[in-house]
């Protein structure tokens, strides 16, 4: 589903992914675990066909998007979704708006992904805030709602950026069952984090990056 051969990325005269070789299967979840600078978040952005790589080649479902053209990497992304570090979220707007429009980016009639939304807030459990505009929410709301935008569309690909870097223990082990559930449906899910914790969760498929390098896989 996912395979990266030999790839590098510099940034100015810094390199920061160097001969990264990684194969992810479809239903797979990869855990990419390594300290603050190790590269992950460049990684997953690689992956995300939103940054290129200076060498080496990207598969994404068999699709080579290493050299693909803007309009054939938006159809890509549209069946991806991604969980920033940083949250990203529309603030002047509703919960229900923020994930009402990852159904329209990807295409998803609303009135048909109107259970979906309910079926993810309820799991991450903010059904209860799904009128409140985001703004007004606690960081580990929201980045509960970045995770909820990112999923609600069934995407085939799922990249999360330390989705649960900011949540208190039961609010990360619905992020995990979330998560599992999804990668039982079918969807490859691509988790980055620097917690040791919670790689330990995901000992089917780890892999530590290190200085931009796969160390151990
Ligand atoms: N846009 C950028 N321009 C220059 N350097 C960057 C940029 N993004 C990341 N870096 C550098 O690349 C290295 C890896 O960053 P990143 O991929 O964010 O690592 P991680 O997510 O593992 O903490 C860091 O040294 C960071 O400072
Ligand atoms: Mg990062």
């Amino acid at each position: 589903m996912i395979k990266l051969f030999h790839v590098y990325k510099q940034y100015d005269t810094k390199l920061v992914l160097s001969d990264v070789t990684l194969l992810v299967e479809k239903g797979d979840i990869c855990c990419i675990v390594g300290p603050n600078g190790a590269g992950k978040s460049t990684l997953l952005k690689l992956m995300f066909c939103q940054k290129k790589p200076d060498r080496g080649q990207i598969l994404i479902n068999n699709q080579n998007v290493t050299h693909m053209s803007q309009k054939a990497i938006s159809a890509v992304r549209q069946r991806m979704g991604f969980v920033f570090e940083d949250y990203r979220l529309m603030l002047r707007k509703t919960v229900l708006q923020n994930v009402a429009l990852a159904l329209t980016i990807a295409g998803t009639p609303l009135k048909q992904g109107r259970q979906n939304i309910d079926r993810v807030l309820a799991a991450l459990g903010l059904e209860h805030k799904k009128h409140d505009i985001a703004s007004t929410l606690a960081a580990g709301e929201q980045q509960r709602v970045c995770i909820a935008r990112a999923v609600v569309s069934d995407p085939l690909v799922l990249l999360a950026d330390e989705p649960t870097g900011i949540l208190d223990s039961a609010a990360a082990i619905e992020v995990f069952d979330l998560l599992r559930g999804m990668s039982m449906r079918g969807t490859t899910v691509v988790l980055a984090t620097q917690n040791q914790d919670v790689a330990d969760r995901f000992p089917q498929h780890r892999v530590m990056l290190n200085h931009g390098r796969v160390t151990e896989q």
